[in-house]
């Protein structure tokens, strides 16, 4: 007979010596493949004599069992070694410093537009828009403004070349013009955008932005104006009581013409809406010159219509406490920080605006 211990010592020899799970599968086909170790001993209980073939079969028995639950435990623990050497590879050492990152911030301008675009779309006015670079014809001739007209050099006009016929637009005024010949009366819109003046100072910059509206129709009257300017003030600074005064002027392409301001006071360093005995002028308007719609071919015996040109920067300002204007554009990141609004809070009338 097989010394059965002898064999059984040289298999959990080598199941020892298995390092890993391919030395594993190799020795467990070693051991109960076709032709492995235990195999063959099986096979040898035919060759022996009855009266020894009962202890032997039970004897291989149980060595058989033996080995797989050896085998067995050796898998368990290859897998766990596995995991755990998966684990320290992908460890991560939370207790290092955090690494600062920056959510972008809307700026204060951006906002601001998006807060007047949205007041304006509720109450019936479409989005309007030109590009920067005009000519001067949509400037100023269309606008009733012919050459050597004083308001010409009252705009500080940056000119692009030498026959001053390009140049940076000086309002958003020619969005009137362009949207005015390229459709048919009635019109209800407003036109956000930069324009660009030669101009610096704490409430000036060379570059700014304005937000045009036009309404013509067949019975729009200054009355109308008012009205609208009254409800997007209250509505854009979020309070029931304004102080508007409209101080009478003039453009060329309105008239009548006027200037609006809002009335104002400092209190603890911060500015109050609708109170106090300060004025800042954010808005020239009036009813759009009869020439002006002779010229985008509106019959102006039939249409009539209010125009009117705030400025953005300063409705900013003026909302959110910000006192220097040229701040708004030097790219500051840790002013943009201060000032700026959060990415996902978007201006809804419903909502309320700035918050
Ligand atoms: N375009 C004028 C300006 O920039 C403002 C304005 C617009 C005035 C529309 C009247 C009507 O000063």
């Amino acid at each position: 007979m097989e010394n059965l211990n002898q064999i059984e010592s040289e298999i959990l020899n080598k199941i020892k010596s298995a390092k890993d799970r391919s030395a594993y599968d190799l020795i467990k086909t070693q051991i109960f493949g076709k032709k492995g170790i235990i195999t063959e001993l099986f096979k040898k209980i035919s060759d022996l004599e009855q009266s020894e073939r009962k202890e032997y079969a039970s004897r291989l028995n149980s060595l058989k069992t033996k080995v797989t639950d050896i085998l067995e435990k050796k898998l368990t623990d290859f897998d766990q070694s596995e995991i755990n050497k998966k684990l320290k590879n992908e460890k991560i050492d939370v207790t290092l410093p955090g690494r600062t990152y920056f959510t972008g911030k809307i700026h204060p301008v951006s906002q601001v537009i998006d807060e007047v675009t949205s007041i304006f779309s509720e109450i019936g006015f479409a989005v309007e828009e030109g590009p920067d670079v005009e000519n001067e014809y949509y400037n100023f001739s269309a606008l009733n403004t012919p050459e050597n007209h004083p308001a010409r050099d009252m705009h500080d006009t940056f000119y692009l070349n030498h026959s001053r016929d390009l140049l940076l637009r000086t309002h958003t005024s020619p969005v009137q013009i362009r949207t005015m010949l390229k459709g048919k009366p009635p019109f209800k819109i407003i036109a956000p955008g930069r324009t660009y003046r030669h101009d610096s100072d704490q409430t000036h910059s060379p570059m700014f932005h304005q937000l045009e509206g036009l309404h013509i129709d067949q019975n729009v009257n200054m009355g109308h104006l008012k009205g609208c300017l009254y409800y997007f003030v209250k509505k854009f600074f979020e309070v029931e009581k304004v102080k508007i005064r409209f101080r009478p002027s003039h453009f060329p392409f309105t008239e009548p013409s006027a200037e609006v301001d809002i009335g104002y006071k400092i209190q603890d360093g911060k500015i109050k809406i609708g109170e106090g005995d300060k004025w800042l002028e954010i808005l020239g308007c009036g009813m759009v010159h009869p020439n002006v719609l002779k010229n985008v071919k509106v019959n102006p015996k039939k249409y009539q219509g209010y125009a009117f040109g705030v400025g953005i920067d300063r409705l900013a300002m003026l909302k959110y406490g910000i006192n220097d204007l040229r701040a708004f554009f030097e790219s500051d990141i840790r002013w943009l920080e201060f000032y700026g609004f959060d990415p996902l809070d978007v201006p809804t009338n419903y909502r309320g605006l700035s918050r």
